[in-house]
């Protein structure tokens, strides 16, 4: 929407970047050129207040920045992916579910220490809504920890410890939204002109209706629609997710000052990344889809600059659930456009379990293909499972909706498969997507197949090229807890099926996850061993059997394979001679056996 001009920058004496040195005038310069671009409506008089007020907030910050904090930056200039380390997995959890708060997570470090992981991302923890907060997505207050977890000062020695033990700390920044509650939302409702138009309100019906025509639902079930009447606000709130989560207005400059500064400030207290939470939507143009927008990638292109300006080595992670070629802009288009540093490798997640589903490698291989179009200067984040749901109409540039449909009922126990699913939900004519942790998924629990499997989706996600991603619990196969279909306000959000809480005694108790905490450690350890992997090149799949997944990484000097069965049968995948199988450290001889389900890795020339 277009800002209607009349803003309220607040006062600025001085513009500190006249004192910056000369890459970080270019910085700022090359920002406030896509900002005033963005912007255009502004008069001059707003434009410089605006520069002004940005000015002020990084001097502001910059004067803040704690001397260790500094350091980091100091050490790690030059090198935009240095929490990149061989053999050093993500981790991601949310805080209660994993130890109960804060400081229960700072008495965990050394398990995570324990599976090498080297980028720990708790879910969000900024003090959001009383009641529904949508898994703690509805922040009413950036500047604050949620109470259950802990203070703001448990955050800030968080962050230290975890630095103290070489791992980097992603924050969720929900940067498209805020709780209803929000003081912003607050004031904007009050209609206090500090917070005017820092949300979309429409005035009738009517222009719902049109703005509506050409926009996705989220959630069709839960919150259908993508406005809500508030009677306070006198008009229709705009609300991509739930109705209590109110899209930010990023066309008024005061919200992108605003979003700014919180950056700073979490950078402050010790984030070293930041996960940009359903980042494709920020900017609103009437008639599209209001998602992947040029203007979004703008947003963040600007933030990037700017941030580094404060925190240089703070990076990037985008939260972009699109087709794959919607994804890679937000990489930016070269080293100098940079605008998120890894982004959340979707498109291969989701087809591994589509191939899983359909014992064929067709689609897995389509989806590495594109990924392998990731600019150089930028990485992938590798998972298998997250708190989310696996969204299957993601991947409608690579198959039809009628075979979307097949691997949704599949996951969900149609047809006598392994899968211990649930459908979640899907805009009418799509299908429905899917939860569930991967164990589940795997049919671990079903019979001793189950294991393998999972075993072997860790095998394919650490073996892709970029950061691999431990979601809590898959560790140590640990299964669905369908213990939200007991709880009224969250029986129908299904999701909660794969938000278990952590079993600390399971390892004690049950073979599997001994086996799969061995498993998963051991990939951990063979990447540590051999760097080259890591610093070889995007994964390519490779012509085999269509029931094997196989694909290969080339290094200078390195070639990698990884091959997984997709199959219930035992399967022959040829393998060039002199190759070392790296789970066994024996020498192939031309081929390889593989049993149902199972997953190797081979390393050679
Ligand atoms: C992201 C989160 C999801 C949340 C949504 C709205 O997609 O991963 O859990 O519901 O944003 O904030």
């Amino acid at each position: 929407m277009a800002p209607e001009g009349d803003y309220h920058f607040g006062s600025a004496d001085d513009v500190i970047p006249d004192t910056l040195p000369p890459a970080d005038r270019l910085a700022w310069e090359q920002a406030l050129a896509i900002l005033n671009r963005l912007y255009d409506g502004l008069s001059e008089a707003e434009r410089s207040a605006m520069q002004r007020a940005i000015g002020q907030r990084i001097s502001a910050a910059r004067a803040s920045r704690r001397p260790e904090l500094k350091k980091l930056d100091e050490t790690h200039a030059g090198n935009s992916q240095w929490f990149r380390k061989a053999g050093r997995p993500a981790y991601c959890t949310y805080v209660d579910r994993f130890a109960g708060n804060l400081r229960g997570c700072i008495d965990h470090i050394p398990y995570l220490q324990s599976l090498g992981v080297g980028l720990f991302h708790p879910l969000p923890l900024l003090k959001c809504r009383v009641g529904d907060s949508d898994g703690g997505f509805a922040v009413s207050d950036y500047r604050d920890v949620e109470q259950a977890l802990g203070t703001f000062g448990d955050l800030v020695t968080l962050a230290d410890e975890l630095r103290k033990a070489d791992i980097a700390l992603v924050l969720d920044v929900v940067c498209n939204h805020t709780a209803r509650e929000h003081a912003w939302a607050r004031g904007f409702v009050a209609g206090d002109p500090q917070y005017k138009d820092f949300y979309i309100r429409l005035d009738s019906e009517a222009d719902v209706i049109s703005w509506s025509a050409n926009l996705h639902q989220v959630f069709p079930e839960t919150a259908p629609g993508n406005f809500i009447y508030d009677e306070d606000a006198r008009g229709w709130i705009w609300t991509t997710f739930y109705p209590f989560q109110w899209d930010l207005n990023y066309a008024n400059p005061n919200v992108f000052i605003e979003m700014l500064d919180i950056l700073f400030y979490l950078a402050n207290a010790g984030a070293n990344g930041f996960r940009l939470d359903s980042a494709t939507y920020l900017w609103k143009v009437k008639g599209t889809a209001c998602r992947n927008l040029p203007e979004t990638h703008d947003i963040l292109r600007a933030m990037k600059l700017l941030v580094s300006l404060v925190a240089p080595s703070v990076f990037f992670l985008a939260e972009a659930i699109e087709d794959i070629a919607e994804v890679i802009p937000f990489f930016g288009a070269s080293a100098e456009e940079r605008e998120c540093d890894l982004a959340y490798n979707n498109t291969p997640m989701t087809a591994l379990w589509a191939s899983l589903a359909e014992g064929r490698s067709q689609i897995f291989d389509a989806a590495i293909q594109g990924a392998s179009q990731r600019p150089e200067h930028a990485n992938w984040l590798n998972y298998a499972r997250c708190h989310d749901d696996i969204i299957w109409p993601a991947l409608s540039s690579l198959a039809s909706p009628q075979r979307q449909s097949g691997w949704s009922q599949f996951f969900n126990g149609v047809g006598g498969s392994f899968a211990d699913g649930m459908a979640f939900q899907a805009p009418p004519g799509l299908a429905p997507s899917t939860c569930g942790m991967a164990a589940s998924l795997c049919g671990v629990g079903r019979g001793p197949e189950g294991l393998e499997r999972l075993k072997s989706v860790y095998s394919v996600i650490f073996a892709l090229d970029g950061i691999p991603m431990i979601y809590m619990g898959d560790e140590i196969a640990l299964p669905n807890d369908r213990r939200f279909l007991d709880q009224p306000d969250r029986a129908k959000e299904i999701r909660w099926l794969n938000r278990p809480e952590m079993d600390w005694n399971r390892s004690a108790t049950s073979e599997e996850a001994r086996a799969m905490l061995a498993h998963v450690g051991m990939l951990s350890a063979i990447l540590k061993t051999h760097p080259e992997i890591d610093a070889s090149g995007p994964s390519r799949p490779r012509a085999s059997s269509e029931s094997l997944i196989s694909f290969e990484r080339q290094g200078d000097t390195v070639r990698f394979l990884c091959i997984a069965n997709l199959s219930s049968k035992s399967q022959s995948a040829p393998i060039p001679a002199g190759m070392t199988n790296l789970f066994t450290n024996e020498s192939a001889r031309g081929s390889a056996e593989l049993a149902p389900w199972q997953a190797v890795w081979y390393l050679g020339r």
